[in-house]
């Protein structure tokens, strides 16, 4: 097994799934929104190593199709994302996962000087850097094990030479309007000046397309979103009833976004930690929104928040968009 080099500046412990402030974190934001009128829980959450499982699996149902839209766009027009980035950049993925993405652009970049993927599942992150540098033997791989939504230190090693983000999978959808400005606005600044920032972000659309792939036939999607309970469950000390519970995400046309929800299917009573919480039946906790954009909707949100747009991509359907932005300096 390959030996990863762990970012200076950073945890140096690999075991980083249990650490005592990631835990504590976890225990302080469930309790938080499970203590909120609508109850609501951080979807990063999602991602245990179950969870990361799930969402790959939900990646290959018929029913979501942002994926493997995305990775045909990828596929397209590599050569000219390369041509954008020019020879010798780092590759900084945020919430890399299996990397497979990252893989289309590795093999298209004109010497990339190093690929640096970000994520919040340790266990995933150091596996997948190990399998990358067999596959790049010559390529500096340095994982950074953080949560991306906060801000986090880049490896020193990138300080020389463009910077090119990568932030595929329209996770940026994950964020309210605000949440994401001030994420592209830290993001720009990380990437500083020359810094370029290719984007996955998943276009509005019909809301039957849009139901349908958050509540596939096969159940996986409802798998991944239970899987948080019985996270909490096991991790916090917890006694969800998971029977008890039921999936149902839906398209809010108004808000432009999937919600995703877990149902009580009965009035109970659960506990986290020792406090006690009460589900109506009916009641929700609300575990995720997924925000869709139309291109100019987009490109404006860009501009607004430290960005330039420099190009975009789409399907023929129209049902995704990779964005290529240029980070502007703000002095
Ligand atoms: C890749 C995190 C953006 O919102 O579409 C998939 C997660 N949730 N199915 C998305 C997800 C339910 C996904 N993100």
């Amino acid at each position: 097994m390959n030996r990863i080099p762990l970012a200076p500046g950073l945890l140096e412990d690999a075991a980083l799934s249990d650490s005592a402030e990631v835990h504590d974190a976890f225990r302080s934001d469930v309790i938080t929104g499970l203590s909120q009128p609508q109850k609501a829980l951080p979807c990063k959450y999602f991602y245990d190593e179950t969870g990361a499982q799930l969402f790959d699996a939900i990646c290959r149902t018929p029913e979501y199709y942002p994926t493997r839209t995305e990775i045909a766009l990828l596929h397209t027009y590599a050569r000219d994302i390369a041509a954008l980035a020019g020879p010798g950049a780092h590759l900084v993925e945020l919430g890399s996962g299996a990397s497979i993405k990252a893989r289309i652009l590795l093999d298209a970049l004109e010497s990339p000087r190093s690929y640096v993927p970000v994520d919040i599942a340790a266990t995933g992150l150091y596996a997948e850097a190990s399998s990358l540098q067999l596959s790049y033997p010559h390529l500096a791989i340095m994982p950074v094990y953080a949560d991306f939504t906060r801000p986090f230190p880049l490896p020193s090693s990138c300080a020389q030479g463009r910077k090119v983000g990568f932030f595929p999978g329209s996770t940026i959808g994950n964020f309210s309007r605000d949440e994401a400005a001030r994420f592209l606005r830290r993001t720009s600044k990380m990437l500083g000046r020359d810094g370029l920032l290719v984007i996955g972000v998943d276009l509005k659309k019909n809301k039957r397309l849009l139901d349908e792939a958050y509540n596939d036939a096969g159940g996986v999607t409802a798998a991944f979103n239970l899987n948080i309970l019985r996270r909490i469950n096991r991790e916090l000390r917890a006694n969800f009833d998971l029977a008890a519970f039921t999936h149902c995400a839906h398209y809010n046309v108004a808000l432009g976004r999937v919600e995703m929800h877990i149902y009580s299917l009965a009035f109970q009573s659960v506990r986290v930690d020792g406090h006690p919480f009460s589900f109506a039946q009916g009641e929700s906790i609300h575990t995720e929104n997924s925000h869709k954009y139309a291109v100019a909707e987009f490109q404006a949100l860009a501009q607004d928040s430290d960005f330039t747009p420099v190009q975009v991509w789409m399907d023929e359907a129209r049902l995704f968009s990779v964005h290529c932005l240029s980070a502007r300096s703000t002095h």
